[in-house]
């Protein structure tokens, strides 16, 4: 399962709005109507709104009228902007099409159809290797799972939230696919239901023992000694270790520390930004009051009453017992290990 990529001149997508409930694609023809997909969260989950921005490209480049080359990258530099903008936290969404910009503008390519296929072939790498990294992520995180086990996990952070199987769930998958025999607590996730209604979909297809618990229950599970270990994804680490993450993931972080649990990030190279110092630069995303007054059209709180709607939240790094990511845990000084996990991303391959 792919939850988004390029097909016959289109790039399609699962519908996520839809899911536990209805299991639909949807495609789009124009970079435009990609970019309010990530908006609306047809798509969500920071990389696979990363590769969903790299495609996003492709398909400017694909249905740019431009006949020479200056006016092509014209129309991506628009493009470029539209995108980014679709969702302002998660910086791998900037990451990839940063990455896609680079490429149509290699000197090398010498006409349009050259731009077009190269950025083609970037988004496709880009998408394969979210997969790989994905995978890598989840052999170092297993080691942390051991028999008997219960871990939290907050949000959906699965195969929905990347190309494929996924950076905290993915280590889940992992431990699973490993014969280990462990249970997951999965905060609901309020107000979107990311964790009961993505996360538990992904769990029962691959046949992970899972609960659903609200979201203010994990401090009650936690104190009980029930829990041993909380799984994260993030949508950006800044350079000193801070982790934007799904709001609820700092209130869990401080729980974890309280009850002596440890708390890790999944988060592949791609998500960390070595330009933030701390996580206190990072725009924070507010998104409408209707999710939480209307959630999925239920009306549960009246219009005129005010609502405020963080879609998330940054952990100091003092929280955070390591973050793994694809090329092994980066531990504490952060600001140390960080530069050198980003570093090896620059070398060819994932090993
Ligand atoms: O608002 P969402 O659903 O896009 O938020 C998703 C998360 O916060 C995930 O935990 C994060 O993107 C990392 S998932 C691989």
């Amino acid at each position: 399962m792919r939850t988004v990529e390029w097909h016959d001149g289109r790039v399609r997508m699962i519908d996520q709005r839809q899911l536990p409930w209805n299991f639909s694609y949807i495609e789009y023809e124009d970079y435009r109507e990609v970019a309010q997909a990530i908006t609306d969260m047809v798509v969500r989950g920071a990389p696979a709104i990363g590769a969903t921005g790299a495609f996003g490209m492709a398909l400017a480049a694909y249905q740019c009228p431009a006949q020479v080359i200056g006016s092509a990258i014209e129309y991506l530099e628009v493009a470029a902007v539209i995108l980014k903008k679709a969702r302002p936290t998660a910086v791998n969404l900037a990451w990839a099409v940063d990455r896609m910009m680079r490429v149509a503008k290699d000197e090398l390519l010498y006409t349009t159809k050259d731009v077009i296929n190269a950025m083609l072939a970037e988004a496709q790498k880009i998408a394969d290797d979210d997969v790989l990294i994905n995978q890598a992520m989840g052999k170092h995180g297993a080691a942390l799972i051991r028999n008997g086990d219960t871990v939290i996990h907050h949000c959906n952070t699965g195969a929905l939230a990347t190309v494929d199987y996924g950076t905290a769930l993915g280590v889940i998958r992992t431990a699973f696919e490993q014969r280990k025999k462990f249970r997951v607590l999965l905060t609901e996730t309020r107000p979107r239901m990311q964790g009961a209604r993505l996360s538990a979909w992904e769990l029962k297809q691959l046949g992970v023992p899972f609960e659903i618990i609200p979201d203010s229950s994990a401090g009650y599970y936690m104190r009980k000694g029930e829990v041993k270990l909380v799984l994260v994804g993030a949508d950006r680490v800044a350079a000193n270790g801070d982790t934007i993450n799904k709001v609820g993931t700092y209130m869990l972080s401080v729980l974890a520390k309280e009850n002596n649990i440890p708390f890790y990030p999944v988060s592949p190279t791609s998500t960390i930004d070595l330009a933030m110092p701390t996580g206190d630069q990072v725009p924070i995303e507010e998104r409408s009051a209707d999710e939480v007054r209307t959630p999925y059209g239920n009306p549960l709180i009246p219009e005129d009453y005010p609502v405020r709607n963080p879609a998330f939240d940054i952990t100091p790094q003092r929280y955070l017992a390591g973050i793994i990511t694809e090329f092994g845990i980066a531990l504490p000084p952060f600001k140390e290990s960080l530069p050198r996990m980003v570093e090896r991303s620059t070398q060819p391959a994932v090993k």
